[in-house]
C-alpha cells in the first residue's frame, strides 16, 4: 500500500505538471480525483488494512494528498489568469499616439486676450456670476424702468427681494458688476480686466447665446482722458488682430459711462461677414455717478471702462461661422484648435 501511494502521487504530480491548459488540467482532476478517480479508489482499499498497519499508511496517504492538491491549485490559478499571444505582438511597432487635450477655443481667447492686458499693467479680477441687481444694474447707474432689467431680458432666480437692500438675485447679464465690486475694495488707482460669464434671455441663433463671456476693463487714477482710453484700445486690438487693424469709435449710451461709444475696427483688403466695419466692444469714461456710488470722489476721480464679447473675438480670430459650436460639445469641432 505505501509504494502504491508513492506511485500514485509521482503520477499525479507529473500529470498536473504537463498539463498544457485548463482543459487538460480537469482531465487530470477527474482521473485521479473525481468520483471514481484512482486516488479515491485506492484509499478506499484502506479498510481492509490491519491495525498495525493503518497508522503509517494514513500518516502517508495524508501527505500525498496535501502535495498534490497543492501542486493542482498552483497551475489552475497559472492557466486561469488570462494571457497576452505575444507571438502576435510586433515590439517593432510605433506606439500609439496619445490625444493630447487642449483648452477650449474660449479659454484660449481669454488667455490672449489677457496677456495683451497684463502687459499693459492690468490685474485680473473677478466677480460671481450669480449676482444682485444692485451690482448688475442700480450702481451701474441703471434706472430701474431699464429695459434690460425686464424679465423678458434677464434670468432672475428668485423674485424675493434680500434684506441685504440689493435686490433680487440674477445671472448676471454683464461683467461690469465686477467694476463695482473692485472699486467698493480697492482705492484708485485701479487697473483690472475681468472676464467672465455672463446670461441673456435672448432667441439663440447662430450669433447670440444664452450663456457667453465678455471681458471688462477698468482704469481709474487721476487725469485719466478719452485719449488714454483710445491709446489703449488701439494698441490693444492691433496686438490681437495684427498691426493694419484700424479702430473707429462711434458715439453710443451705456448708463454707466459719459461719453460712450462703441468701438469698431477693420482690416484692410478685408470684407467680414460682407461688411469693411464690425462692431467689437463698448466703452467710454467712467460716469461720475458710478464713483459716487462706490464712495470715490467724483470730482477727483477720472477713469474709462471697456467690455467686449469673447465670443465674437474667438468667431473672427478663428473664423467660426456659428456661436452654437463653442457649447455642442463636438470634438470634431474642439479638436481643431
Ligand atoms: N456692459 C456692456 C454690455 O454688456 C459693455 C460695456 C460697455 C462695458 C461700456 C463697459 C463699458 O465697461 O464702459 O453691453
Amino acid at each position: 500500500m505505501l509504494s502504491e501511494l508513492e506511485n500514485i502521487r509521482t503520477e499525479i504530480l507529473t500529470a498536473i505538471d504537463s498539463a498544457q491548459n485548463a482543459a487538460a488540467l480537469e482531465e487530470v482532476r477527474i482521473q485521479y480525483f473525481g468520483r471514481n478517480g484512482s486516488l479515491p479508489r485506492l484509499l478506499e482499499g484502506m479498510k481492509n488494512l490491519s491495525k498495525e498497519e493503518r497508522p503509517a499508511v494514513g500518516k502517508l496517504a495524508n501527505e500525498v494528498k496535501t502535495s498534490v492538491t497543492e501542486r493542482f491549485d498552483t497551475k489552475k490559478s497559472l492557466l486561469d489568469k488570462p494571457r497576452r499571444d505575444y507571438s502576435a505582438f510586433d515590439v517593432t511597432l510605433p506606439g500609439r499616439p496619445r490625444n493630447l487635450g487642449a483648452g477650449h477655443p474660449i479659454t484660449q481667447t481669454i488667455e490672449r486676450i489677457t496677456s495683451i492686458f497684463k502687459r499693459m499693467g492690468f490685474a485680473l479680477a473677478d466677480g460671481p456670476d450669480i449676482e444682485q441687481e444692485f451690482f448688475n444694474f442700480d450702481a451701474l447707474n441703471t434706472p430701474a424702468d431699464h429695459p434690460a432689467r425686464n424679465e423678458q431680458d434677464t434670468f432672475f432666480i428668485d423674485s424675493q427681494e434680500t434684506p441685504d437692500g440689493h435686490g433680487r438675485f440674477l445671472l448676471r447679464s454683464q461683467t461690469s458688476p465686477v467694476q463695482i465690486r473692485v472699486m467698493r475694495g480697492q482705492k484708485p488707482p485701479v487697473r483690472i480686466i475681468a472676464p467672465g460669464a455672463c446670461f441673456r434671455r435672448d432667441n439663440p441663433d447662430a450669433t447670440h447665446a444664452l450663456m457667453f463671456h465678455q471681458m471688462e476693463g477698468l482704469y481709474v487714477d487721476e487725469n485719466v482722458s478719452l485719449a488714454d482710453l483710445k491709446g489703449t484700445m488701439e494698441l490693444f486690438f492691433r496686438e490681437l488682430l495684427g498691426p493694419d487693424t484700424k479702430v473707429r469709435f462711434r458715439p453710443h449710451f451705456f448708463p454707466f459711462t459719459e461719453p460712450s461709444f462703441e468701438i469698431d475696427f477693420s482690416q484692410p483688403g478685408k470684407l467680414i461677414r460682407g461688411r469693411e466695419w464690425l462692431e467689437i466692444a463698448g466703452c467710454g469714461m467712467v460716469n461720475p455717478n458710478v464713483f459716487a456710488q462706490v464712495g470715490y470722489d467724483p470730482d477727483a476721480a477720472t477713469g474709462f471702462a471697456f467690455g467686449m464679447g469673447v465670443e465674437r473675438i474667438a468667431m473672427m480670430l478663428y473664423g467660426v461661422s456659428d456661436i452654437r459650436h463653442f457649447t455642442d460639445n463636438d470634438v470634431r469641432f474642439l479638436a481643431q484648435f
